[in-house]
């Protein structure tokens, strides 16, 4: 396959920011500078007037997951190509066995579903039970499959959720390992109380599902666990154990205020604590659950979109660099035949909402283009943090030869409006309906070849490779 030049643009990275051209060839840049020379019949794309950034990684998607009854309704095919057309050219995606399957039975079903993805994916492997196995096979994914990061849901009890002498098993486990261990953070047992106080008193709409996880009840869990990775560290070297050597926690889709200041009390303390949060908890504010009809319901996701307040102390965090990465929780459900399962009762509503196609502009737009994060901190934390923090930099999140040619031609001139009428996520609603965007991906390169142009999308299924961390 001839080369691949992009010409003229503004490359932007997490440090910088430079018009030079960016040469690419098999797969890889070769060189970054002022009017490079590259070889006859390599493809030319003019870049002038656009920045070029390295391709968007999303750390946290459900492609497919089968999940409340139902499997999410993007598989790794097209979900991964509305990332193409989003900008975001590298997924990692959670395997999630069932209580009491076996991790690698699990790890075999998710490498063979992600095959038909367009874009390079890795995993994080979620541990839902544990004992002897889990322990021996959490230790088989990290030394041979290159899954480096573990993740436990302290929500959903009964099913995916564990309890805390699990949780425990698993930061003891993790932490011998040297492993990052990801967490959803919820008290499952409160939730379920409340859900079902909630419900016997004939409270079964979808407003009610963000009354039965209040904010509280995430602040708890985010404290709780970040405590409890401090005994993981404990009792190894032969002396009381410093916070830095804790057992590291990354806290998925964090949304509350709460669960930020136990982050800051634990950093404070020189606790290594990263954060993610999504644009869902930047940009929305709960009145979305008050929509009539059930369509509150395309909000039902878990934690809750949360009330007003909680989005500007998010959007602080952010601008002061106190939150590592913005992913998705890409996990969507169709409103017509898949949310419909809670009609009557929002315990049984399929938590989880689509955004992968989104992340880059609804970003630049109401971050970069308000003046809250600057163009190197939209770099950073839409790519390059989540490769530092998941093992995958410099392969990605970086625009230096060597790199993958995983490149966004980001529009500052375009602008556009969200729709589930044009977009391509495969579900019936966008939960950004209606959101006004500044700029747009007018180019999306993946491993050096243009899946994305001007509205066109040009994906290949199975042009995705699997990313074994080292
Ligand atoms: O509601 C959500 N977030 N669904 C996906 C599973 C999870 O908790 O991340
Ligand atoms: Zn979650
Ligand atoms: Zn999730």
């Amino acid at each position: 396959m001839a080369g691949i030049v992009i010409r003229g643009g503004t490359v932007v990275t997490s440090s910088d920011q430079f018009v030079a051209d960016v040469y690419c060839e098999g797969g890889v840049i070769r060189a970054v500078g002022k009017d490079v020379e590259v070889p006859a019949g390599t493809q030319v794309v003019d870049a002038s007037g656009q920045y070029v950034l390295p391709g968007g990684i999303d750390a946290h998607t459900h492609m497919e997951l089968p999940f409340m009854g139902t499997v999410s309704a993007d598989d790794f095919y097209t979900g991964t190509a509305a990332g193409v057309a989003g900008g975001t050219t590298t997924i990692i995606d959670f395997i999630i066995p069932n209580r009491n399957q076996s991790l690698l039975e699990a790890r075999d079903f998710w490498m063979n579903n992600a095959k038909k993805s367009v874009a390079d994916y890795a995993f994080h492997m979620a541990v839902t039970w544990f004992g002897d196995q889990v322990k021996r096979e959490m230790e088989h994914v990290y030394r041979h499959d290159g899954i480096q990061s573990f993740k436990i849901f302290m929500a959903y009890t009964g099913a995916i959720g564990v309890d805390d002498r699990e949780l425990v098993g698993v930061l003891d486990t993790a932490h011998a390992l040297g492993a990052l261990v990801t967490s959803h953070c919820e008290h499952g047992e409160a939730v379920v109380a409340l859900q079902n106080r909630l419900y016997e008193r004939g409270l079964t709409e979808p407003r009610w599902h963000a009354k039965s996880r209040p904010s509280y009840v995430e602040g708890e869990a985010t404290n709780r666990v970040i405590q409890l990775a401090r005994a993981a560290g404990e009792g190894r070297n032969g002396h009381d154990a410093h916070p830095h050597e804790a057992q590291p926690i990354y806290i998925v889709h964090l949304t509350a205020k709460e669960s930020m200041d136990a982050v800051y009390r634990a950093r404070a303390e020189g606790q290594r604590v990263l954060v993610e949060t999504c644009p869902q908890y930047l940009l929305l504010d709960d009145s979305v659950y008050d929509k009539p009809d059930f369509e509150g319901a395309a909000y039902v996701m878990s934690p809750p979109i949360r009330p007003k307040g909680h989005q500007d102390y998010l959007w602080n965090a952010l601008s002061a660099g106190q939150i590592q990465h913005v992913a998705t929780d890409h996990c969507p459900f169709r409103q017509a035949d898949q949310k419909v399962a809670g009609r009557h009762d929002f315990r049984k509503i399929p938590n989880g909402a689509a955004g992968i196609e989104d992340r880059l502009k609804l970003l630049y737009t109401y971050g970069v283009a308000t003046g809250r994060i600057t163009l190197q901190q939209f770099v950073d934390v839409t790519s390059t943090q989540a490769a530092k923090i998941f093992n995958l930099y410099p392969r990605k999140g970086a625009i230096q030869p060597g790199s993958d040619a995983d490149l966004v031609l980001y529009d500052p001139r375009g602008t556009g409006t969200i729709s589930a009428k044009t977009h391509h996520q495969n579900v019936d609603r966008n939960i950004f309906e209606g959101f006004e965007t500044k700029g747009k991906v007018a180019t999306t390169i993946v491993a050096g070849r243009v899946q994305w142009h001007d509205g066109d999308l040009r994906v290949e299924r199975g042009a995705g490779r699997y990313l074994k961390r080292t």
